[in-house]
């Protein structure tokens, strides 16, 4: 018998029009919340010349000011929460790179949308309430794990809360506990399937016949990697700490083909990252997400620094999103030439010779900026080979992104692996 959670939510299956006039309503409430609530708001709407009540229709929304990563940490630690600390339950923060973290704070309310959406996502990618789930996205202040859980209980799933690392030991519940579904990033689930290989298992065994893997940039090819390797279907999913964490973009099992995005509860927008003006769908540029229905902390027009473009909705109305290609600040300038690490990725894995596991070193040599890609070989790639591989994949490298790299084919097992976000890019130039 279908269970309720099981089945798909009405507004999944609403009209185009149905949709947008909920997204004008919603949006509304939104910005005059963010707008009374939030300092931080009401001085950059003022300084815009723009008050809530200028949005009339959804294009409207293109004269409100952006929001960016800087703002929240200007505003750190509570400063961009839109209700008192009584009514905040939970906190996460993401590291960053420099300086503070970017902290978010979720209500009650919030934490229900939370657990809806995520729920959905898996529900989407052919989860039930019937599936054992296995987590290993990382617990604590990172919004991977305890987002994922929250939406595997509200679907009515069994839970099994492993986080990442202890990688024998996630395999060992594998195969004991026979979960349906895998969560992690992508490169942890190339880390668990080489682990299953040194225990002298066939990952291709795992009982998983679907894996929801998000948080960082991978590639069609490293999808294709990964269903081979782990025998099962491997879908994408996208989500942010500041919008709400996983959750904002799914799937479908039936479908593959791009996001669908919870449009009932994140506008997308994708603008030119120079000049900030809105483009059409279908065209290339930054992802922009406004909420519509967070309470705690409500993010308007939130320049996600991610790479995509906005497609028509396939399995449901709402529209979807390309996969991530990279983001804004990955960009690596290269002798001049735009490089981004997915690319690289995806010449790397046309090549049967040569492993996923790979990391870019930039260097400086005077005044020039070198880019080496160090890439393991497969154990069954014979070593006598590596150079002919290596000149090989320079070319490819040429050819296809035309810069100049220096490709070192290294052996198994050598490059750092990661138990959350794959660290893809080493910066060795001298700072500044
Ligand atoms: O990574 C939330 C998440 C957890 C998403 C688990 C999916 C699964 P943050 O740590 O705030 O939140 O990092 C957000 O990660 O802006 C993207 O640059 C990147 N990212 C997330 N999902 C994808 C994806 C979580 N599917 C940042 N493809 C985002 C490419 C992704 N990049």
């Amino acid at each position: 018998m279908m269970r309720a959670m099981d089945q798909v939510e009405p507004i999944e299956k609403a009209s185009a029009d149905e949709l947008r006039a909920l997204q004008r309503e919603r949006l509304r409430w939104t910005l005059a919340h963010a707008y009374e609530k939030v300092p931080h708001y009401r001085r950059s709407f003022d300084a815009a010349g723009v008050h809530p009540g200028d949005l009339k229709d959804l294009a409207d929304l293109a004269k409100f000011p952006f929001t960016a990563k800087a703002d929240l940490r200007a505003n750190y630690p509570f400063g961009m929460f839109a209700v008192p600390m009584g009514r905040i339950v939970r906190v996460h923060a993401s590291s960053g790179t420099t300086g503070k973290p970017t902290v978010v704070g979720y209500t009650k309310e919030d934490i229900d949308t939370w657990a809806a959406v995520m729920a959905r996502s898996i529900r989407a990618a052919g989860g039930r309430s019937t599936d054992i789930v296995h987590i290993a996205y990382g617990y604590g202040l990172f919004t991977g794990g305890l987002g994922a859980h929250y939406g595997a209980e509200a679907l009515g799933a069994t839970v099994v809360p492993v986080s990442g690392g202890m990688t024998e030991r996630q395999v060992q519940l594998m195969c004991d506990f026979k979960p349906g579904i895998l969560m992690c990033t992508p490169s942890y689930a190339l880390v668990i399937a080489d682990e299953f290989a040194r225990q002298g298992l066939d990952p291709a065994q795992c009982s998983a016949r679907v894996g929801i893997f998000g948080a960082e940039p991978w590639t069609e090819s490293l999808r294709d990697e990964i269903e081979r390797r782990l025998g099962l279907a491997a879908l994408n999913h996208y989500g942010l700490s500041e919008v709400i964490g996983p959750g904002v973009a799914s799937e479908h099992v039936e479908t593959r083909d791009g996001l669908t995005i919870w449009e009932d509860h994140f506008y997308p927008e994708v603008i030119d990252p120079q000049s900030g003006a809105v483009l059409p769908d279908g065209q290339d540029g930054e992802l922009v997400l406004t909420s519509l229905t967070k309470i705690g902390m409500p993010v308007i027009r939130f320049r996600t620094r991610d790479l995509t473009r906005l497609l028509p909705g396939a399995a449901r109305s709402m529209r979807r999103m390309a996969r991530v290609t990279g983001r804004t600040d990955d960009m690596l300038i290269i002798r001049g030439v735009n490089v981004f690490p997915s690319q690289i990725e995806e010449i790397l894995l046309k090549n049967d010779r040569l492993s996923p596991h790979y990391v870019l070193e930039v260097r400086r040599d005077g005044h020039l900026d070198d880019l080496d890609v160090l890439v393991e070989r497969r154990a069954e790639m014979l070593a006598a080979a590596k150079v002919a591989v290596e000149q090989d994949v320079e070319r490819s490298i040429k050819g296809y992104i035309g810069v100049s790299t220096k490709v070192r084919v290294v052996e198994p097992g050598t490059v750092q692996r990661s138990q959350g976000k794959a660290v893809r890019v080493i910066d060795k130039r001298p700072k500044t």
